[in-house]
């Protein structure tokens, strides 16, 4: 049993590196809180007056233990602190084969969308042993996204990105709650998490693609807003060129460099005049109330998935410092131009 455990530690799902942090800080802090009581109890016994009038010896400095209870405790806490943070920065940072999943929640339900195109309403299909990265944002209030069963819980925020990750090992029906008041019906902003063997999650996944791939959308709507009569690939047009934009550095107006990840680039499109790119106009209309959430998701899919032009010199690639922003990472195993075949992915 600890063996299969163990395995799938290494495997770095997260649900069983937490359930192994969780128990070695019980064992730590009980063990801990237990020696104190049973030396206090002795103490108290031992060291307890025998006679009204007896007086403590004086008891000296004693170096040796002062330091023993200093730097033992100190040490242990460090490596609780290490430990933590490598649980933490596990759960923040995805595995590099990781599918995405973007969801968008709503007084009071969860819409979720898989790069295939298909949408789900207070569910979610996923495959079992496959790292599942899900970018969440929020159309209204906070609210949280809470797996019990995945020890996963994080907020989803109106007007910015949040990301966590997850991995089924076992197929079956896990709950899934909003864990953040956010108004009248909050207590039924439920939903089901279905984790499914890979070859069902095929098949479900071909019965409801029939709408394209969420990255057609995106196509679709860029030349429906009109955003493709400034933004060419060629690179002449009014506006950037956006192939290859998706989590590469940007030098901005003010003279700052950001890094182009799904925040940026939302807020380039509904607040396109906030982070004006060097050498350029701020010319782009607003598109704030123009856009929902949904369709921002579907555009910022298109932008990730056009990748670099062939042959063109990719100006960051993983294994550089990239994997440090916020966890989002440059997906390179994404198709050059799927946009152009609605529904190929
Ligand atoms: Cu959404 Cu509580």
């Amino acid at each position: 049993m600890s063996r299969i455990c163990l395995a799938l530690l290494l495997q770095g799902s997260v649900t069983h590196e937490y359930n192994a942090f969780f128990w070695v800080m019980v064992a730590l802090c009980g063990t801990v809180a237990t020696g104190i009581a049973a030396f206090l109890i002795y103490c108290a016994w031992h060291y307890r007056r025998r006679s009204p009038n007896e007086l403590p010896s004086q008891i000296d400095l004693n170096i040796p233990a002062e330091v023993t209870w200093i730097v033992l405790p100190a040490l242990l806490f460090v490596a609780m602190f290490a430990y933590g943070m490598k649980v933490y920065f596990d759960l923040e940072r995805p595995p590099d084969n990781s599918e995405d999943v973007y969801v968008v929640a709503k007084q009071w339900m969860w819409k979720t969308q898989h790069l295939g195109g298909q949408r789900e309403i207070d569910t979610l299909h996923v495959p079992v042993g496959r790292a599942i990265r899900l970018n969440m944002i929020s159309q209204d209030v906070i609210h949280s996204f809470f797996i019990p069963a995945f020890r996963i819980k994080q907020d989803v925020l109106p007007g910015r990105y949040t990301s966590i990750w997850f991995k089924a090992t076992v197929p079956g029906t896990y709950h899934l709650f909003c864990a953040e008041y956010c108004g009248t019906e909050h207590s039924q902003m439920l939903g089901w998490i279905y984790a499914m063997d890979p070859k069902d999650y095929q098949i479900w996944l071909q019965q409801g693609a029939a709408e394209g791939s969420l990255a057609s959308t995106g196509e679709k709507l860029f030349h429906q807003f009109g955003c493709s009569n400034c933004h060419h690939f060629s690179g002449h047009g009014r506006g950037p060129n956006l192939r290859g934009l998706y989590m590469r550095p940007v030098q901005i107006a003010t003279g700052q460099t950001v890094i182009a990840d799904e925040t940026y680039i939302r807020e380039s499109i509904l607040q396109s005049r906030a982070k004006i790119v060097q050498g350029f106009q701020p010319i782009m209309p607003i598109f704030q109330g123009q856009l929902n959430e949904e369709q921002v998701v579907a555009l910022i899919a298109y932008i990730k998935a056009i990748g670099p032009a062939p042959g063109a010199e990719m100006p960051s690639g993983p294994g550089e410092e990239m994997g440090d922003y916020g966890g989002i990472r440059p997906d390179l195993s994404e198709p050059v131009a799927p946009a152009t075949k609605p529904g190929g992915r």
